[in-house]
C-alpha cells in the first residue's frame, strides 16, 4: 500500500470537518437541507438577470458552433472573477435547489441549478420516489436502469434542475455501509454498466448526470477523513472500473469527488485519481464537482477539481489570485477548469433554453415506471411452494410497520414522494372482497403470532435502516424483528417474509419460514408491485447484486484494520477479494450468492459456444448459449457469464462477471443468446504498463443463473503476439477448446 501524506494543515482539516458537521445531512428533512444549501429567491429576479443580454448577442451564443468552440470563445471574454465564479457554488437559485452556480448576466451565462439525488429528485419539492437505486442492479437489466434514469431526468427538468447528483455507484465492499442502498452492489462490471444506462436515461432529458462518489468511498464511518489504502491494481479493477464503464457507456457530464482520502490524499485533491485515472485513462471530459464540502485547497483545481460545492471556501477569487501569484496554480489550470465546465453547459444546451422553466411531473407515468422497476428487481430468495399465492387465498395476516408505510433510505437519497402506496392496501385489494385480511404492526410478537395463527398465510414485512452518515451496526434486522418473524412462523407454517432492506441481513429464521422476497426499498408503487409478485401476476426475476453472508464474520473485510480502519486508515488488504470474489476464493458458503434469485418457472441452459475473437476491442470474444423456459409460466431470466482469468484464478477470484443479459420467455420457449464479452473483462490492470492488458494463458468462461450455479463452461487459450510499437498493449490470439 502506497501511503501519501496529506498536504493540508490541521487547521484546514478542522475547519472542513466543522463545515461538514454543519452540513451533516442525515436526519434533516429534505426541505431543510435544500434551504441550508441555497436560499431561494423569486424566479423573476433571475429571469431579469439572464435577460440582461439578448440571446445571440455574443459569438458563443451561436448554437451551430461546437460546445468546445463556444466554450473557448466565452472563456476568452471572461475576467478572472467571472472565471472563478464558474468554479464554486453560490446562493441565489431562483428555484429550490441543493447547489447553484451563479449566472453572469454580462456574458449571458445562465445560473445552473443542481439537486440530489439517486433515488428521486430531492430539492425540497415533491418528486417520484423510485425504488432504492440498488434495485436497478438487482434487475440485471440495462433497460430498467435507463427508464429509471429517464424518470430522474424528467423530474429534475420539471423541477427546474440542470444537474442531478446521481447515480451513486461505490462498490459494496462492506455490507454494512449505510449507503449501499444508493449504490449498485459489489461487482464493478454490473455497477458500471447499470450506471451507464442510468446516466443515459437522466441525460436523455437534457439534465447533467453526476456519477458519485469518486473514489473508494466505501464506508460512512469516518467518511470525511478516513483514508482508503488500496493497491493500484485493486483501485483500477474493483473501485475504478465501474466509473470507467459509466464514463464510456453513459458519457456523464459530471463526476463528484468524494469526502474520503485515498492513500492519504483527499479525493478532491488527488491528481492521480482525478486527472490520470479519470480523465486520461477513463476518458472523462466533463467537470468534477466536490462533495458537500470535500475540497481542501485552492490547488485542488490543479489536481482536477472543477467546481467547489456547496460554496466558495478554497476557491475564491482572492485565493485563486494568490495561488496564481505564488505559482501554485497556473492560468492554464484555471482556464482548463472553466473550459471543462462551460463545454458541458453548452453540450447540454443550457445556454440555449430557459433553464428556470418548471413543469408538471406526470405522476402516473413516473409511478408506473417505479412499479415496473420494482417488479423487475425484487428477488425471490426462498419459496417452498407457498408462492405464488393462489387466487383462493382467503385468510391473510399482514404484519409489520413497512406493510403500512414502505421503507426508504435516509440522507441525500431520501425523496419527498408525490405519492406512495402501501402493501397492506395492495394486498387487501388483490386478495379480493371475499378474503379476510388482518393487520398487526408487529410491535408485540405475541399479538402478531395470534393474528397469524388464524390466517392461511402470514406476510411479515421487515426492514433495515440505512442512511448516509453512518454504517449499520451489524447485519441483523434491527428492533426485535428476528423474534417477530420466529414468533409468527411458529404460529403459521405458511409464513412469507418481505424484506425491505438496502442490502443483506442475517436470517436466523430462514429454516422456519416458507418464503422470502427481497423487495429493497420499493418506491412509490412498491405495494402494488409486491402484491403482484406475491400472487404471480408478475414473475420475480431480480438477482442479488451483492452476496448475502451466512454469518456476521463471514465478510471479506473482517478485521478492524480493514474496516472501519485503525488511526484513520482502512487497509484494503483483501485486494481483489471483494464480495463473491472473496467467498469463491476462500470457499466460504454464503447464505445467498451473488447473482442468485428464484422464479415461479424454471430455466435450462445448453449449447455454450465461444466465437473466435482475439479479445481486443476490434475483435472481441462472443459467447452464445440457449436458455429455455422449462416451467409452466412466462418469466424472465438474468443469464450471467463469468470469466476465470489466468494467474488471477490461482491467487484471487476464481471467476468474475463478464457479461449478462435478461431474457423473457414464454413456457416451453427457447432463445439463443449471444453476448459480446467486453475486452476489459478479460484484462487485468498492469500497473507497470499502466494499461488494462489481456494476459497470455488459459481462460475459462462459465454461464448460468448465478455465480454459484454455472452449468455451462468452456475454456480457451490466449497466445499473445507483440504489436510492433504498441507499448503496454498486447494483441492476443485465441485457441479454443472445450473442457
Ligand atoms: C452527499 C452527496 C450529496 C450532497 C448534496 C453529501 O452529503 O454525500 O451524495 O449529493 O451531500 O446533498
Amino acid at each position: 500500500v502506497h501511503e501519501r501524506s496529506p498536504r493540508r494543515s490541521a487547521r484546514r482539516r478542522r475547519s472542513a470537518a466543522a463545515l461538514a458537521a454543519v452540513l451533516a445531512l442525515t436526519g434533516l428533512p429534505a426541505a431543510t437541507r435544500a434551504a441550508q444549501a441555497t436560499p431561494t429567491r423569486p424566479a423573476k429576479a433571475r429571469q431579469a438577470q439572464s435577460r440582461d443580454v439578448p440571446a445571440g448577442a455574443h459569438p458563443w451564443s451561436n448554437p451551430s458552433l461546437s460546445p468546445g468552440r463556444r466554450a473557448r470563445l466565452l472563456l476568452a471574454a471572461m475576467t478572472l472573477d467571472e472565471k472563478v465564479s464558474m468554479l464554486h457554488g453560490a446562493a441565489g437559485s431562483p428555484v429550490p435547489a441543493i447547489g447553484y452556480l451563479a449566472p453572469i448576466p454580462r456574458l449571458g451565462v445562465p445560473g445552473i441549478t443542481m439537486s440530489d439525488g439517486p433515488a428521486g429528485v430531492r430539492n425540497g419539492r415533491k418528486a417520484t420516489e423510485l425504488p432504492a437505486p440498488v434495485a436497478q442492479a438487482a434487475s440485471f437489466d440495462r433497460e430498467v436502469a435507463r427508464s429509471y434514469g429517464a424518470v430522474l431526468g424528467g423530474d429534475a427538468r420539471a423541477l427546474g434542475q440542470d444537474q442531478l447528483f446521481g447515480p451513486g455507484m461505490n462498490i459494496a465492499r462492506v455490507p454494512t455501509n449505510g449507503r449501499n442502498f444508493e449504490y449498485f452492489g459489489e461487482d464493478p462490471y454490473l455497477a458500471g454498466t447499470i450506471s451507464g444506462a442510468d446516466v443515459r436515461g437522466i441525460q436523455s432529458k437534457g439534465v447533467v448526470a453526476t456519477v458519485k462518489h469518486y473514489l473508494a468511498n466505501n464506508q460512512e464511518t469516518g467518511r470525511t477523513t478516513v483514508s482508503a489504502n488500496v493497491d493500484d491494481r485493486t483501485l483500477h479493477e474493483i473501485y475504478g472500473k465501474g466509473f470507467g464503464l459509466a464514463v464510456k457507456q453513459g458519457h456523464p457530464g459530471s463526476v463528484m469527488c468524494s469526502y474520503n482520502r485515498i492513500g492519504g490524499l483527499y479525493s478532491c485533491s488527488d491528481a492521480a485519481t482525478l486527472t490520470t485515472m479519470l480523465r486520461k485513462e477513463m476518458g472523462f471530459d466533463g467537470y468534477v464537482v466536490s462533495d458537500y464540502p470535500a475540497t481542501h485547497a485552492t490547488t485542488d483545481l490543479a489536481a482536477g477539481l472543477d467546481v467547489e460545492l456547496p460554496s466558495a471556501v478554497n476557491v475564491t477569487t482572492a485565493k485563486v489570485s494568490e495561488a496564481l501569484g505564488s505559482g501554485r496554480l497556473t492560468q492554464a489550470d484555471v482556464d482548463r477548469r472553466v473550459r471543462e465546465v462551460l463545454t458541458v453547459l453548452f453540450r447540454f444546451g443550457l445556454f440555449d433554453r430557459d433553464t428556470t422553466a418548471t413543469a408538471h411531473i406526470d405522476e402516473a407515468a413516473d409511478n408506473a415506471v417505479a412499479q415496473r422497476v420494482e417488479e423487475r428487481s425484487a428477488v425471490l430468495l426462498k419459496n417452498d411452494g407457498v408462492l405464488p399465492l393462489p387466487d383462493t387465498t382467503s385468510g391473510i395476516a399482514v404484519i409489520g410497520v413497512t406493510a403500512a408505510k414502505s421503507a426508504q433510505g435516509g440522507g441525500s437519497s431520501k425523496v419527498n414522494p408525490l405519492s406512495v402506496d402501501n402493501a397492506l392496501d395492495a394486498v387487501t385489494a388483490r386478495a379480493g372482497t371475499a378474503a379476510h385480511v388482518t393487520y398487526d404492526d408487529g410491535g408485540d410478537p405475541a399479538s402478531a403470532a395470534a393474528a397469524a395463527k388464524s390466517a392461511q398465510v402470514a406476510l411479515v414485512f421487515v426492514h433495515d435502516t440505512e442512511s448516509e452518515g453512518s454504517d449499520r451496526a451489524n447485519l441483523s434486522l434491527p428492533g426485535g424483528q428476528d423474534a417477530l418473524i420466529s414468533a409468527v412462523a411458529a404460529a403459521n407454517p405458511h409464513t412469507v417474509v418481505v424484506l425491505e432492506t438496502g442490502g443483506p441481513v442475517l436470517m436466523p429464521w430462514l429454516g422456519q419460514v416458507s418464503g422470502v422476497l427481497e423487495a429493497w426499498y420499493p418506491g412509490a408503487r412498491g405495494g402494488a408491485a409486491i402484491a403482484r409478485l406475491l400472487w404471480g401476476d408478475v414473475n420475480p426475476s431480480g438477482k442479488l447484486p451483492q452476496t448475502f453472508p451466512a454469518h456476521e464474520g463471514d465478510v471479506p473485510a473482517s478485521t478492524p484494520r480493514q474496516y472501519p480502519g485503525v488511526n484513520g486508515r482502512e487497509s484494503y488488504s483483501e485486494g481483489l477479494g471483494v464480495g463473491y470474489r472473496w467467498y469463491d476464493a476462500t470457499g466460504t458458503a454464503p447464505l445467498f450468492p451473488f447473482g442468485y434469485g428464484l422464479s415461479y418457472t424454471s430455466f435450462a441452459y445448453r449449447d455454450l459456444k465461444v466465437a473466435r475473437g482475439s479479445g481486443t476491442p476490434a475483435d472481441p470474444v462472443r459467447v452464445s448459449f440457449t436458455v429455455t423456459n422449462t416451467g409452466r409460466r412466462a418469466g424472465s431470466e438474468a443469464a450471467q457469464v463469468y470469466v476465470g482469468k489466468p494467474h488471477t484464478r490461482v491467487t484471487g477470484p476464481p471467476r468474475e462477471l463478464a457479461a449478462y443479459t435478461k431474457v423473457t420467455l414464454r413456457p416451453g420457449r427457447s432463445e439463443r443468446v449471444t453476448l459480446t464479452v467486453d475486452p476489459l473483462q478479460l484484462a487485468y490492470w498492469d500497473s507497470r504498463a499502466r494499461a488494462f492488458t489481456v494476459r497470455n494463458g488459459h481462460y475459462s468462461l462459465a454461464v448460468g443463473p448465478s455465480s454459484r450455479s454455472l452449468p455451462l463452461a468452456v475454456g480457451y487459450d490466449v497466445r499473445t503476439r507483440k504489436r510492433p510499437g504498441a507499448a503496454g498493449h498486447r494483441r492476443p490470439g485465441h485457441r479454443r477448446h472445450r473442457k
